[in-house]
C-alpha cells in the first residue's frame, strides 16, 4: 500500500493531499488488488521508520460466503460466555455457595477477607474464573503438609511471606522476574498467612510427576473431598501461630528435586500424560532435519478444519505431532526437570506439568516490551486491513539440522507471499510448510495457484527480528547460514505501531508469548496459537475474546480468508465480525484481567496453598456467620 506522509502544514499541501487521497481511491477502485500487490514491499523490513498506514478501504459490499464453519463457532462461543456470565455472584453468601458446589469444599479461611478485597476493586466474580489453582493444588492433598512445607521452605529460589511482609531469597543479586513476582505477592500480603513459594526462575517449565504418581494424589484428594459442618471447622492458619520456621532459624538443607538436564525433551515430558493418551502411544521422532510431518488437512478435533476445542488444540498430550513442530520438544535452550513431585511456582506450563500457576511477572511488569505501554492503538477503522508478526526466532535452539520444525519459522515462511510463491512456480515442496494444494479449507484462491501468493501479499507482514542461529557468527549476528536463503531480519517494532494493524497473530517463544495480555488489551485482533497453560485460561472463551489457530496454522489462510474476503476474487469478508471481538476482547481483558484480578488471583491461590501447608488442613475453612 502506499505511504501518506503525515498531513497538513498548511491549506495548500491539504488541498493537495486531499487530491492524493483522492487518485489512490481511484486507484484502489481500478486495479485489481493482485495487480497493486506485486509492488509493495514489505514495509518495516530495511527500515526503521514506521509507515503510516492508510486507513481501511475494504468495500463492504461483497457477498461473505454463506454457512461458514466459523460462524458456527463464533455462535456457540456466545453461548459459551452468556453460561459463564450467568454464573456471576454478587455477595460472600453466593460466592461460598458457588464455591462448595465447584469444589466440594468449604472455602479456605478468610474468604471474606478475600472476597471483600475483590469487591473492592470491582471485580467481576465467577467461580469458574479459578479452575487453574485446582487443576493445579488438588494433587498437593495427596502428599503430607509437612512435606509439602519442608520442600517449600529448603528450595533455594523463594519468596517468603511472613507477617504479613515478603522475602525473597535466590543465588544471584538480581532476578527481574523474581522481583516482580514479590512485588506482586506483596500487594496482598497483608491479608496472607505465612508462606514459602518456591519459584521456577527459568523460561520452561521443570516438573513432570509420571501420570500415574499424579493420578494416586488425584484420587486420595477425591475420597478427602467433604464440605465440613460449620461446627467442626477450624477458621485460623496454625501458621499464623508460628508454627512455620522462622526465616532466621537455620536452614533446613536445602532442598534439590534432583533437576536433570538432558533431552531430548518429549520422552521426558510423555510420562506427564495419560496411559491412554496418543502421545503416550506414539514412536518417539528423533529426525528432525526433514519437512515437518503435515498434511495440510483438518487438525485433529477441529471443526471442519477450526479450533473448536481449545483444550484439545493446544495439547501436546493429545496431539502427538507436536513432538515435532514445537521448539519445546525439538531443542528446547535448557532443560532442567525433574519427576520429583513439590510445589514450584511459575508462569506457565505444559499441561503435563505440574507447576503452580502464578499470573507470569511479564504481566505485572510496566516494560512495554511485554505491557505493550499505555496506547492500545487506533481506532478499527483506521487500521491496515493486515496481519502483522515481528519476533525472535526463539523457540528453542535453532540449528541447521533441526530449524524447519520451529513455530516461529513455519509461520513466518506460510504468510511469506515470496517464499508461498517460489514453491508454486518451481512445483517444489516448501522447506517448512506444505500448501494445502488440494484446498481442503476451500479457499476462494486455491493455495496452489500464483493468484495465492498474491492474495497473501495483500495483507500479510511477517518477519523475525533475530535469526537466534547456532552457532551463531558473533561478529555477524543478522546471518546465518543454513536460515539465510528464507527469512529476512526486520527491525523490532514497538507493540503501539503493530496496533496499526488489525490482526495480531501470537506465537509461542521458548515458552509462553509474555505479549498475549498487551494484545488482549489492545484494538487489534488477537490470533493465537499455543501449548502452553496460564492463570487466566478459564476467564478468556476462544471466538470471542480472541481468535484460536491451530499449532500446525493448517487453519491460518482460512481465518484470515474468512476475516478479509479476496476481493480480487469477489468473496466478502467479515470485517464487523473482527471488530466485534477485538473490542469485546479488549473490553473483556479490561474487566477481568486487570493487575487487580491478577492479585485477587494470587491471594485465593495463597490462602489455598496455605491451607494445603497446614497439619489440620482437613478441617480448615471459612465459617459463614449465621450457617450451621
Ligand atoms: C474493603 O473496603 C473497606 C471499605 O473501604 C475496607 O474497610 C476494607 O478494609 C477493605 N478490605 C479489603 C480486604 O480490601
Ligand atoms: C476437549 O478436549 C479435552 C482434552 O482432550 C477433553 O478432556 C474435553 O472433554 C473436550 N471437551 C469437549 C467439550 O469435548
Ligand atoms: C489445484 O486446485 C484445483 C482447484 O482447487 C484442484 O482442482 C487441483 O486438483 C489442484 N491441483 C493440485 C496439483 O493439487
Ligand atoms: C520470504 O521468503 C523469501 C524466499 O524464501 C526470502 O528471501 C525472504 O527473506 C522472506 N521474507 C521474510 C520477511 O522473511
Amino acid at each position: 500500500m502506499a505511504l501518506i506522509s503525515a498531513p497538513s502544514v498548511n491549506n495548500r499541501f491539504t488541498q493537495l493531499f486531499i487530491a492524493a487521497l483522492l487518485l489512490v481511491g481511484i486507484f484502489w477502485y481500478i486495479v485489481p488488488s493482485s495487480e497493486v500487490a506485486k509492488h509493495i514491499s514489505i514495509p518495516g523490513l530495511h527500515s526503521s521508520s514506521s509507515p503510516k498506514p492508510p486507513p481501511s478501504t475494504r468495500p463492504n459490499a461483497l457477498p461473505p460466503k454463506p454457512h461458514h464453519p466459523i460462524d458456527h463457532l463464533i455462535a456457540e462461543a456466545d453461548v459459551d460466555l452468556k453460561t459463564l456470565l450467568a454464573k456471576e455472584t454478587h455477595n460472600v453468601h453466593d460466592a461460598a455457595h458457588a464455591y462448595r458446589l465447584r469444589r466440594g469444599r468449604q472455602p479456605p479461611p478468610h474468604f471474606d477477607e478475600w472476597f471483600a478485597f475483590a469487591q473492592n476493586h470491582s471485580a467481576l466474580m465467577v467461580e469458574d474464573f479459578f479452575d487453574q489453582i485446582y487443576t493445579d493444588l488438588n494433587p498437593f492433598w495427596g502428599v503430607p503438609a509437612k512435606q509439602i512445607r519442608e520442600q517449600a521452605n529448603a528450595f533455594l529460589h523463594r519468596i517468603s511471606v511472613r507477617g504479613g511482609k515478603t522475602t525473597q531469597r535466590t543465588d544471584v543479586d538480581e532476578r527481574p522476574w523474581l522481583n516482580l513476582w514479590e512485588d506482586m505477592v506483596g500487594s496482598v500480603a497483608e491479608w496472607l498467612p505465612d508462606v514459602d513459594l518456591p519459584i521456577n526462575v527459568m523460561d520452561e517449565s521443570r516438573v513432570v510427576v509420571p501420570w500415574e504418581e499424579i493420578d494416586g494424589y488425584m484420587q486420595t484428594e477425591l475420597a478427602s473431598r467433604r464440605v465440613v459442618e460449620a461446627a467442626e471447622l477450624k477458621t485460623e492458619f496454625v501458621a499464623a501461630a508460628g508454627s512455620l520456621k522462622a526465616l532466621d532459624d537455620s536452614p533446613l538443607l536445602e532442598f534439590d528435586p534432583l533437576f536433570e538436564g538432558r533431552g531430548p525433551y518429549w520422552p521426558l515430558a510423555v510420562v506427564g500424560c495419560s496411559p491412554e493418551s496418543p502421545a503416550r502411544k506414539a514412536y518417539i521422532e528423533t529426525d528432525f532435519s526433514t519437512a515437518p510431518p503435515l498434511t495440510g488437512g483438518f487438525p485433529e478435533g477441529s471443526y471442519e478444519g477450526y479450533v473448536s476445542n481449545w483444550t484439545l488444540a493446544k495439547s501436546p498430550c493429545d496431539n502427538a505431532a507436536l513432538q515435532g513442530l514445537h521448539g519445546t520438544f525439538v531443542e528446547p535452550i535448557s532443560i532442567a526437570t525433574t519427576k520429583k513431585f513439590f510445589p514450584l511456582f511459575g508462569g506457565s506450563k505444559l499441561p503435563m506439568n505440574n507447576e503452580i500457576l502464578l499470573p507470569p511477572a511479564m504481566y505485572w511488569t510496566d516494560d512495554p516490551f511485554y505491557s505493550g505501554g499505555k496506547e492500545h492503538g487506533q481506532a478499527w477503522d483506521k487500521k491496515r486491513d493486515g496481519m502483522i508478526w515481528r519476533g525472535a526466532a526463539s523457540g528453542g535452539r535453532n540449528k541447521a539440522e533441526n530449524w524447519k520444525r520451529f513455530q516461529r519459522h513455519r509461520f513466518v515462511s506460510m504468510v511469506n507471499s515470496t517464499s508461498v510463491r517460489t514453491s508454486e512456480t518451481s512445483g517444489n515442496a516448501p522447506q517448512n510448510f506444505v500448501l494445502p494444494a488440494h484446498n481442503p479449507y476451500d479457499l476462494a484462491v486455491s493455495p496452489n495457484e500464483t493468484s495465492f501468493a498474491d492474495w497473501l501479499s495483500t495483507w500479510s507482514n511477517a518477519a523475525v527480528v533475530h535469526l537466534l542461529c547456532f552457532p551463531e557468527n558473533p561478529a555477524d549476528r543478522s546471518h546465518c547460514s543454513y536460515t539465510d536463503r528464507y527469512f529476512s531480519v526486520a527491525h523490532q517494532m514497538p507493540m503501539k505501531e503493530q496496533y496499526a494493524y488489525k490482526y495480531l497473530p501470537d506465537i509461542d517463544g521458548n515458552s509462553f508469548s509474555g505479549r498475549y495480555r498487551a494484545f488482549l488489551f489492545s484494538t487489534s485482533l488477537p490470533i493465537k496459537a499455543t501449548i502452553y497453560q496460564e492463570w487466566h485460561d478459564s476467564r478468556l472463551v476462544p471466538w470471542r475474546h480472541f481468535v484460536p489457530v491451530d499449532n500446525t496454522f493448517a487453519d491460518v489462510y482460512g481465518i484470515m480468508e474468512y476475516f478479509l474476503g479476496n476481493e480480487g476474487m469477489r468473496v466478502g469478508g467479515h470485517d464487523e465480525v473482527a471488530r466485534e471481538i477485538a473490542m469485546g476482547g479488549k473490553a473483556w481483558a479490561e474487566k477481568v484481567l486487570r493487575r487487580e484480578d491478577m492479585q485477587i488471583y494470587t491471594f485465593r491461590l495463597l490462602l489455598e496453598y496455605a491451607r494445603l501447608c497446614d497439619e489440620e488442613r482437613e478441617r480448615m475453612g471459612w465459617r459463614e456467620s449465621g450457617v450451621g
